[in-house]
C-alpha cells in the first residue's frame, strides 16, 4: 500500500499534521452465513486493506478524498445528511453510529486508498469502516471497546448501506492478528486466537473476477429465510436447530427456506469439526470439510455461480486439498488449501482453464494472516 501517496495529498490538500491508520480485508476458513445466525466463524485479517490520514479540521464538516476514486467530498455530520457518494456513506455512517454511542466526534480531513480488491468477497467495505470507527473513537477519545467498534461498522452496513450483515468482517478487521485464525462465537461472542501455520500446506485465494449483482439485496434474503425458520422452530436463532428440528417443521416452510436452514445447520458443525481437525494437524478433514461446505452454498443456499462452481471443480481434479466459495457469495473468490507440492500445478491450471472456460483472467492471491485495526503513524 502506498501510504506515501497518502500523506502527500494529505499535506496537499490540507497542510496540516495527520494520524495514519489501517484496517485490513479478512479471508475465512470456514463458516459462512453463521454470524447472523448466531454461530461460528473462522477469520483472519489479511495483509491488504485501507490506509487513511486523518486530522481534525475545527469546522462543522467532514472532507474526505477518495484516491481510488479520484474524488473529494464534504459532509456535515448532522443527522439526514448521507452523502451520495457510495464511498462516502461508509465514512457518515460510521460518523453517526460513533455520535450515537456517545462519541464527540467533530469536523476532520481526510484522504485514504486500499488495496483490498473490490468484489472480491475479502470485504474492503468492513476494511473501510473499522479504519475510521478505530481512528475516529482515538482520536476524539471516544474509549470505545474493540468489539463496540465492530458493531459501529456492522451498523453502519445495515442503517447507511442498505445490506444486515453479520459481525464476521467488522471483527476480523478489528481484531486481526499476524498468524493468527480467530474463532468467534456470534453468540456469545467469545474467541480464540488460532496461530494459523500449517506446515506443507499454503491458503490462496483465486478471486474470479466476477460479481453478480443480483436484484432484490439476495443476501438479506437469504437472512430473511433463516429468520422464518428460526421463528416456526420457536428459537431465537438457527445456532439452537439441529436437523432433526428442521425436518420436524419440514411440511411448514417452503422449500426455499427449508434448503438455506440445511445449509446452516451443517456449516454449523462444519467449523467446530475443523477446530478439532486443526488441533490434531489433519488438513484432509479441514480441506474435506471446505470442499462440503461449498457445495453446500452451491446446492442449498444458493449464493454460488457457474465460475465459483468451476474454480471449485478444477482445484478437486487437481488435487487440492480444500476449496470453495468464500465471504457472501454471488461471485468473488475461491479460498483454497493447496498442499506445497501441487501449488505451481495448481496456480498453472487456474491460469489456463478459466480464462479458456470465461474469458477472463483470474487473480491469484497468498494468504498472509495480518494484524487488525491500529494506528501506524
Ligand atoms: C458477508 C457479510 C458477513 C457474513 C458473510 C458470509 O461477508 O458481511 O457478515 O455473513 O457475508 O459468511
Amino acid at each position: 500500500m502506498d501510504t506515501q501517496l497518502i500523506k502527500q495529498l494529505f499535506t496537499e490538500k490540507f497542510g496540516t499534521s495527520y494520524g495514519v491508520y489501517a484496517s485490513p480485508g479478512r479471508i475465512n476458513l470456514i463458516g459462512e452465513h453463521t454470524d447472523y445466525n448466531g454461530g461460528f466463524v473462522f477469520p483472519g485479517a489479511v495483509d491488504c486493506g485501507i490506509v487513511a490520514a486523518i486530522n481534525p479540521n475545527g469546522l462543522d464538516c467532514v472532507r474526505a478524498y477518495s484516491i481510488d476514486y479520484s474524488a473529494d467530498c464534504q459532509f456535515a455530520l448532522t443527522a439526514d445528511n448521507l452523502p451520495t457518494e457510495g464511498w462516502a456513506k461508509y465514512i457518515y455512517g460510521v460518523c453517526r453510529e460513533l455520535i450515537e454511542r456517545g462519541v464527540d466526534v467533530k469536523g476532520f480531513d481526510c484522504v485514504f486508498a486500499g488495496d483490498v480488491p473490490l468484489g472480491a468477497g475479502m470485504s474492503s467495505s468492513a476494511a473501510l469502516e473499522s479504519t475510521f470507527a478505530f481512528a475516529l473513537n482515538e482520536i476524539f477519545e471516544g474509549k470505545l471497546d474493540k468489539f463496540t467498534l465492530a458493531k459501529v461498522g456492522q451498523m453502519t452496513e445495515h442503517h447507511y448501506v442498505g445490506v444486515n450483515c453479520g459481525i464476521m468482517d467488522q471483527f476480523a478487521s478489528i481484531f486481526g492478528k499476524k498468524g493468527c485464525l480467530m474463532r468467534l462465537d456470534c453468540r456469545s461472542m467469545e474467541f480464540e486466537y488460532f496461530p494459523f501455520d500449517p506446515q506443507g500446506y499454503r491458503l490462496l485465494l483465486v478471486n474470479s473476477c466476477v460479481k453478480h449483482e443480483l436484484v432484490d439485496s439476495p443476501y438479506n434474503r437469504r437472512r430473511e429465510s433463516c429468520e422464518r425458520v428460526a421463528k416456526a422452530l420457536g428459537i431465537e436463532t438457527l445456532r439452537d436447530a439441529e436437523f432433526a428440528d428442521l425436518e420436524s417443521i419440514k411440511s411448514e416452510i417452503s422449500e426455499e427456506d427449508y434448503k438455506r436452514a440445511k445449509y446452516v445447520i451443517g456449516e454449523k458443525q462444519r467449523v467446530l469439526d475443523v477446530c478439532d481437525a486443526l488441533g490434531k494437524g489433519d488438513y484432509e478433514t479441514v480441506g474435506q470439510r471446505m470442499y462440503a461446505t461449498h457445495w453446500g452454498m452451491s446446492c442449498d443456499y444458493e449464493v454460488s455461480c457457474e465460475e465459483l462452481d468451476f474454480l471449485v471443480r478444477l482445484a478437486e481434479k487437481c488435487g487440492v486439498t480444500g476449496s470453495r466459495i468464500m465471504g457472501g457469495g454471488f461471485g468473488g473468490c475461491t479460498i483454497n488449501l493447496v498442499k506445497e507440492e501441487l501449488y505451481d500445478k495448481f496456480v498453472a491450471a487456474v491460469k489456463s482453464e478459466y480464462p479458456a472456460a470465461f474469458g477472463v483472467e483470474p487473480k491469484i492471491y497468498d494468504v498472509v494472516i495480518s494484524d487488525g485495526a491500529r494506528r501506524i503513524e
